[in-house]
């Protein structure tokens, strides 16, 4: 069990399915309240049907067809996100190696010790129980054109302005760029769809992964939230 309050109170966790850009994520989410701020901090939630339901259809067409490629860069100890040793919970390059396989990552080992991995995953998927087709990516998590724009300019500079070297990047499965129309529309829709679900003290939230995306809005005061994933 986590504490899923953990960022920064100010900024909200936008709208995301947890694990939806690698190959085994968890299917129920169980979050559970102990304490609730003294403003907002609701838990977001947003409909992954409906999500699939109001995109443009050749939006929907162009990433049934072509997937999406994720793109990960982690360091070895020192820099942006996580290293892959925290990713991973271990320093030893035979179980990354070995977890990559199983899941079908593409891995290289870079001279400096950081690891780059490639992964590509459908973008709509069916759900296993109701076999509706449900929006079940993160690719605009993976788009850091979207990051502040003093965090984006300095990553690009650090990285030989190659966005394929940034921490996260993602493109559509045969390499082509995805237009930043395509992110923005994409996010408009999250907003469109977003409910928000207040906290009452010892409440239980139970969230289908592939159903519903979740996220939290900005809070003041403290929050205990914590959520186990199964
Ligand atoms: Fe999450």
């Amino acid at each position: 069990m986590v504490n899923a309050s953990e960022y920064d109170p100010d900024e909200g966790i936008n709208l995301h399915t947890e694990f939806s850009y690698s190959g085994k994520w968890p299917s129920k989410l169980i979050f559970s309240c102990l304490k609730t701020p003294s403003t907002d901090g609701e838990t977001s939630l947003g409909d992954c049907r409906k999500m699939l339901k109001l995109l443009d259809p050749d939006v929907v067409k162009e990433f049934e067809s072509k997937k999406i490629k994720y793109i990960r860069n982690l360091h070895n100890g020192s820099g942006f996100g996580p290293s892959w040793q925290n990713a991973f919970a271990t320093d030893k390059r035979e179980i990354v190696e070995e977890y990559c396989r199983l899941t079908e990552i593409d891995f290289e080992w870079r001279t400096n010790g950081n690891i780059k991995l490639i992964q590509t995953r459908p973008a709509i998927r069916k759900h296993p129980v109701t076999t509706d087709k449900i929006w079940f990516n993160q690719v605009e998590q993976f788009y850091p054109a979207l990051f502040k724009k003093e965090i984006y300019e300095t990553l690009l500079q650090m990285n030989d302005y190659d966005e394929t070297e940034l921490p996260m990047y993602s493109t559509f499965g045969d390499g082509s760029k995805i237009s930043m129309e395509i992110i923005k529309h994409i996010q408009q829709l999250l907003e469109q769809v977003t409910v928000k679900r207040i906290w009452q003290r010892n409440s239980l939230l139970l969230v289908d992964n592939m159903l519903n995306l979740h996220g939290r809005m900005p809070y003041k005061g403290e929050r205990e939230v914590y959520v186990s994933m199964i």
